[in-house]
């Protein structure tokens, strides 16, 4: 904002929720973490479990505990102020060569070049850029340093990533009232919808597993906390298998019964995962997982998966 000083952790911490979703999806996440966590101090010295259930929801967890271990580092290593340089920034967790950029532009007014799928787009189009995607990075990454400012080039980045969110869209630009359609190439070459022209894309592999899904007659659920390693790491869940077909044995005795499948899409692979459910005796010892009390959980703290999982086999809400 215009005569306003940039806070360098509010500016990190909305550049990595915004690489996961919309402005408008961000929002409530944002104030969130903020009203919780005013400072960078005050993140590092959270609890992995609480930062991690206010970030379900948002996906990839690895951001979230990378997000925790940046804000240690900061203030381990560099008395809780974010460097003001961009290799400085880069080697710090989870933060690459956009989100250094962003702040290093955005928090401390350095000519650094932003590049995100939207700067991408507005590149490909303003010089016509017939590559596709991903060959065509490094031209879309020159033609951002070509034209980002000395001065105020964390405000130029923003207003060509809002062009990219909300003008120059990836269908139906609306070119009509696009500020820049006038040195467009692609508009005066009609293919301005076209670009960036991308190779076709991977087939994504579908992966199997199960999950057990166990509850006692007071409505306590047997839920286990992942390694942090890993899909999901850190997440509080249902017990089940590994995600590669193989098997393992139930968490607890039971009747289980086969209620369904959930289907849900991660980066690199789909995950079908059948879903067991179980009323589970009073007094049951699992040999994996603890019973948490209805009230000890909230939909939050388990990932969308789990949430789905959770749906099919009880269709009251989590927490009740
Ligand atoms: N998308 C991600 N970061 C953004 C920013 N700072 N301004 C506009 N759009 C964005």
């Amino acid at each position: 904002m215009a005569g306003q000083v940039a806070d360098p952790y509010r500016i990190w911490l909305s550049e990595v929720m915004l690489q996961q979703t919309t402005v408008a999806a961000v929002k409530a996440y944002f104030a969130r973490f903020t009203t919780l966590w005013p400072t960078v101090q005050a993140l590092a010295a959270a609890e992995d479990g609480a930062v991690m259930a206010e970030w379900a929801g948002l996906g990839y967890y690895a951001r979230a505990r990378n997000l925790l271990a940046c804000a240690r580092a900061v203030v381990s290593q560099n008395g809780g102020v974010f460097p003001a340089d961009l290799a400085a920034l880069r080697a710090l967790p989870g933060v690459g060569p956009y989100t250094a950029a962003a702040i290093a532009s955005i928090a401390f007014d350095l000519p650094e070049v932003v590049v995100d799928g939207n700067v991408e787009r507005v590149m490909a189009r303003v010089f016509a850029i017939e590559t596709p995607l991903p060959l065509a990075k490094p031209l879309l990454v020159q033609a951002a340093a070509a034209l980002t400012p000395k001065l105020r080039a964390g405000d130029y980045a923003q207003a060509v990533m809002d062009l990219g969110a909300t003008i120059c869209t990836p269908r139906q630009p609306a070119c009509a009232i696009c500020p820049w359609s006038a040195g467009c190439q692609a508009r005066a070459q009609g293919i301005a919808a076209e670009l960036p022209r991308k190779l076709p894309k991977a087939i994504k592999p579908t992966r199997q597993g199960q999950v057990w899904l166990g509850r006692r007659a007071d409505g306590a659920i047997l839920l286990e906390r992942r390694a942090d390693k890993g899909l999901l790491g850190g997440t509080l869940g249902f017990p089940g298998t590994g995600w590669d077909g193989s098997n393992a044995d139930a968490p607890a005795q039971g009747a289980w019964q086969v209620v369904g499948m959930v289907r849900h899409t991660f980066t690199h692979f789909h995950l079908d995962l059948t879903v067991l459910v179980a009323d589970l005796q009073q007094d049951t010892r699992p040999q994996r997982g603890t019973f948490y009390g209805s009230n000890a959980v909230r939909a939050g703290d388990l990932p969308t998966l789990m949430r789905k999982a959770h749906d099919l086999a009880w269709p009251s809400p989590i927490g009740t």
